[in-house]
């Protein structure tokens, strides 16, 4: 009798038991450089997290897309539907239903973040996250100068570990994505436009050059007659921030790219672009703007003759966040562009190793997709400018194995940019399309630079295009901030002649660049980029077929068509 009343108790004991067991799931031992503490929110501070939750069969829908951009696969080119992709990578109903029974109760509000629910949007207020996750939130000051609340750890119900992949962001010390282009900070000046001294086609890759027969071969107009093959150009801005006095970032100029357009392609003048724009971003049309976003719309727009154009501007405080928000807008487009070039960028380390991973899986659905995905290897050579480093930086998100990470050369002769960054990711192991070049190149090197990198990192750049583009608003601006935008065009002509042949386009780049897209690239073997020792070398070398710097080469229009069988 006793032990029958006893019973119920205990299974109540033990239920009551498992959700109180909370495990540290993830913690920081110290807030990074940049940061600074200004003790603690308010309690009915609202903040929003993001839960990640595991996803149905990710490692299905990576051999989903080695099937579909591998050139000799079973259904290259056989892309999926968002629809199709969102089954891969759902949450399992148990998961949801059990993360959804213990955070309901305890937050304002839960809303699905992605397509596909796989990561659940939390708004509540850090006196019930404190509680919730066991954390204790400060406020911080970011280096762009906004208040972003985090704590030093966290932990969840042990119950829930099966399900819950981590939580977003509570110790992700993260800035915003940083432009890659030099002059970060650079304000418009129309009228200070100064006279060119450097020679076009030498070092200045003006749009003529990238069109010549003996550089890139690039075509001046579409022949497809394709309305869905389109280039979509990220930017970000920061607004609100309140160590910012006025808004700042980057914007697509309309006034001086029509002024490009004449003085650089006048057969495609009048061309414009369209604007999407997320989370309260906005494109000032004054001269507060920044140089990346001028490249980034002038180097698409004046290149991809009439390619359309989309400029996504997107507003935020956290890079993992908004790389996401790139990724969910894709995956929730009825006609998604079929190449996006990115040309900001950070070191992997400011990402966490676990959101970085839900980051990355998000480009491999975009892959399954059939989204050429394209990002900057960054600008200070292979340790982002830190003198005196004991490791090289891998720059994120070209170390993600599903994007395409993109370099700069000087024009001519081709030589890699000492800037330039590239190396071996410390989160991503080499993809096989890539671990025989790498091993290679590791072997031609010997004992060098060990120590300073993970060997059996993945690589970028996987291939890398030309640098250099004059810009209307300064003498040069070089970099991988040019070479992304041109390398886009690139690769949506060659989408332009696929279609027209009645083939499909060429989605993730990566397995054929590495296979039969190679003989469309010239090899770069001249050139190193800087590292941890100076600014003026110790990074990587170009060498002879492919190398951490220089990638697979520059590209070759005529030589891609051939490559491709078209
Ligand atoms: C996961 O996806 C792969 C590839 O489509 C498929 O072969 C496999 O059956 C799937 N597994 C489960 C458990 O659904
Ligand atoms: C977790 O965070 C709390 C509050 O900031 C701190 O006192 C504690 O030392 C941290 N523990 C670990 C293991 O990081
Ligand atoms: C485009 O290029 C073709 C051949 O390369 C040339 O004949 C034509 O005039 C060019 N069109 C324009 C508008 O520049
Ligand atoms: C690059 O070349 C320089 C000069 O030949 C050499 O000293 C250095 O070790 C090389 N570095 C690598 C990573 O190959």
């Amino acid at each position: 009798m006793g032990l029958l009343r006893a019973l119920p108790l205990l299974l109540i004991a033990q239920h009551a038991l498992a959700i109180t067991n909370m495990v540290m799931h993830e913690s920081v031992a110290k807030v990074p450089s940049g940061f600074k503490a200004s003790g603690s929110p308010s309690p009915s501070q609202e903040l929003k997290l993001l839960v990640a939750l595991v996803q149905s069969n990710i490692t299905g829908l990576a051999k989903v897309v080695d099937a579909v951009s591998i050139p000799s696969g079973p259904s290259y080119g056989k892309y999926l539907t968002a629809a199709e992709i969102a089954e891969y990578v759902k949450p399992p109903a148990d998961s949801l239903s059990s993360v959804m029974d213990w955070v309901t109760p305890n937050v304002a509000s839960v809303k699905p973040f992605t397509p596909a629910g796989d990561v659940l949007q939390l708004s509540l207020s850090v006196e019930q996250a404190e509680s919730l996750f066991n954390a204790k939130f400060n406020t911080y000051t970011n280096p762009n100068g906004q208040q972003i609340f985090r704590a030093l750890n966290y932990s969840l119900p042990s119950s829930l570990l099966q399900h819950i992949l981590h939580v977003h962001p509570i110790v992700a010390f993260t800035p915003p994505p940083q432009a890659t282009g030099k002059n970060t900070m650079y304000k418009r000046s129309p009228m200070s436009l100064k006279k060119r001294q450097l020679a076009p086609c030498e070092d200045i890759a003006e749009p003529a050059c990238l069109l010549a027969t003996d550089f890139y071969g690039l075509p001046n107009r579409t022949i497809s007659g394709s309305t869905t093959n389109k280039i979509g150009v990220q930017g970000f801005n920061t607004i609100g921030g309140d160590g910012a006095s006025e808004p700042f970032g980057e914007y697509a100029n309309s006034a001086d790219l029509q002024t490009f357009l004449k003085m650089f392609r006048p057969d495609l003048a009048g061309t414009t672009f369209s604007l999407e724009t997320l989370n309260g971003a906005v494109n000032l049309q004054d001269n507060s703007g920044g140089l990346e976003g001028a490249i980034d719309i002038q180097y698409t727009v004046g290149v991809a003759g009439d390619v359309p154009v989309t400029y996504l501007l997107d507003n935020g405080d956290d890079a993992a966040t908004e790389y996401m928000d790139t990724i969910n807008f894709l995956l929730a487009q009825d006609e998604p562009p079929t190449v996006f070039s990115t040309s900001y960028a950070n070191e992997e380390v400011q990402l966490t190793q676990a959101v970085s991973t839900t980051v990355c899986n998000g480009y491999m659905q975009l892959a399954a997709l059939g989204i050429s995905m394209l990002f900057a290897s960054g600008d200070g050579g292979a340790a982002d400018n830190v003198v005196g480093c004991t490791t090289l930086i891998p720059m994120f998100p070209s170390t993600c194995p599903y994007v395409t990470s993109v370099g700069g050369t000087f024009f001519q002769p081709p030589t890699a940019f000492i800037s330039s960054a590239g190396g071996f990711s410390n989160y991503f192991p080499v993809p096989s399309y890539q671990a025989a070049d790498t091993a290679a190149y590791l072997k031609s090197i010997g004992t060098t630079n060990q120590g300073f990198y993970n060997p059996s990192g993945r690589v970028s750049p996987m291939s890398r295009r030309s640098g250099r583009c004059s810009s209307l608003l300064v003498t040069s601006a070089g970099g991988t901030s040019c070479a992304t935008p041109i390398f886009a065009s690139f690769i949506a002509l060659v989408n332009d002649r696929l279609i027209a042949a009645g083939k499909p386009v060429l989605g993730f780049l990566n397995p054929l660049l590495y296979s039969t897209g190679r003989g469309g690239l010239d090899d770069v073997t001249v050139g190193e980029s800087s590292g941890c020792a100076s600014h003026s070398g110790g990074g990587w070398n170009a060498t002879t077929g492919w190398d951490p710097i220089s990638g697979l080469g520059t590209p070759d229009f005529p030589a891609m068509l051939r490559a491709l069988g078209i």
